[in-house]
């Protein structure tokens, strides 16, 4: 397997500063994902992404494997080709969308039977399936196949799940590895779940650092709780994990939180919220979001964010991009998805910058501070 995490200041507690590499580069943490689910991050191209500062995007297995099909990528020479980003790719495992967007799905230990929600095709989908499609997309960070558990969910139902997770997350492990994936310098991370129960997240994360991954996440997380719950459970998870491997947190979350799990001791996350949000006009300022369709915007000369160095910023008034807005143009998701994304990247740039010059702690309390005020 090969060792490709530099942790290059911080430890196993407390924000960290490290270098994942991967075969199409390397990647500073703390790190955001762009989300590009169906080989596109909505709205924007990869040049523009590339102008943002984004260093990896994420891909997914469920839907590119329904549509157009992974041997059909394979074919045209793998996912970073196909959609033109040569920067690193890491593939979601599929399980999780599975929950939330198949039909009829059947659970077992050998893996999801599912409908397709594009057309009811029948689908199965194990640790097998689950690593050849990722293989096929040439990913450079693939995920195991997980069972993510609902919240809220008994004790019981989570052990259930848990056991599955560690039990695919070996399969693919032992696939991953006989067939040379990851001496090639390809990764495969493990996912902790467990829940709100923190023995269950600590049983789960010892289990797959015994099985021995070059990254870990921790999934099942922003699905409904609390954050204060959130944050409980990602602090459970993380001391379990070694200090020398990258650890992502799925699916999450708002700059606030990011913030405070960095704090935890987190390197990677993911999350649809810039890009989403930015289809439904919300943009994110140092003050908290604003919504463009507001009428105070109507006549108003500034940037989103003055003096914020990107094409949207540096280009258009808060009152033009309201146009775009309440004109239904095209146009307004791609800057407005620009602008969110480069927030959430640049925002990882500082925390960077503010671990390094040993002050994050006080910054981030700070930076907080102000957003939750939202002087907008
Ligand atoms: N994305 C957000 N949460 C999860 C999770 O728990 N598992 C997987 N595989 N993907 C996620």
């Amino acid at each position: 397997m090969t060792d490709s995490f530099q942790l290059l200041q911080g430890g196993a507690n407390g924000p960290r500063r490290g270098r994942v590499s991967t075969r199409h580069g390397e990647i500073e943490t703390p790190i955001f994902m762009p989300v590009g689910t169906q080989a596109t991050v909505k709205a924007m191209t990869p040049a523009q992404l590339d102008d943002v500062g984004a260093q990896i995007i994420l891909g997914n297995t469920y839907h590119l494997n329904l549509r157009p099909g992974s041997e059909l990528v394979a074919q045209l020479g793998g996912l970073h080709k196909f959609m033109a980003w040569p920067k690193p790719i890491l593939t979601d495992s599929g399980g999780f969308q599975v929950f939330s967007l198949a039909k009829l799905r059947k659970i077992t230990d050998k893996g999801i039977a599912f409908q397709s929600h594009i057309d009811g095709q029948k689908i199965f989908l194990g640790p097998r399936e689950c690593f050849d499609i990722q293989r096929n997309l040439g990913t450079d960070i693939a995920m195991v196949l997980d069972e993510c558990p609902p919240f809220p969910c008994d004790e019981k139902d989570c052990r259930a799940a848990v056991d599955r997770t560690i039990r695919w997350a070996r399969e693919f492990k032992d696939i991953a590895a006989g067939e040379g994936w990851l001496d090639a310098g390809h990764h495969a991370f493990g996912i902790v779940q467990g829940s709100i129960y923190e023995d269950q997240r600590k049983e789960c994360a010892q289990a797959l650092v015994e099985i021995g991954f070059p990254g870990y996440a921790v999934g099942g997380v922003s699905v409904g709780e609390p954050e204060p719950e959130m944050l409980r459970q990602v602090a459970a998870s993380l001391p379990e994990l070694p200090a020398d491997k990258p650890r992502y947190i799925m699916g999450v979350g708002t700059p606030p939180q990011l913030l405070k799990m960095i704090a935890l001791g987190a390197d990677m996350f993911d999350c649809v919220m810039p890009t989403r949000l930015a289809r439904h006009a919300n943009v994110f300022t140092p003050n908290g979001t604003i919504n463009l369709r507001n009428e105070r915007f109507k006549y108003d000369p500034a940037p989103i964010v003055e003096g914020l160095d990107n094409y949207t910023c540096q280009h258009y008034s808060r009152a033009y991009l309201r146009h775009l807005v309440m004109a239904n143009e095209l146009l307004a998701h791609t800057l407005l998805s620009l602008h969110n994304v480069h927030f959430f990247l640049d925002l990882m740039a500082q925390a960077r910058a503010h671990i390094e010059a040993n002050d994050f702690e006080s910054w981030s309390h700070q930076w907080i501070e102000t957003y939750d005020l939202g002087l907008n």
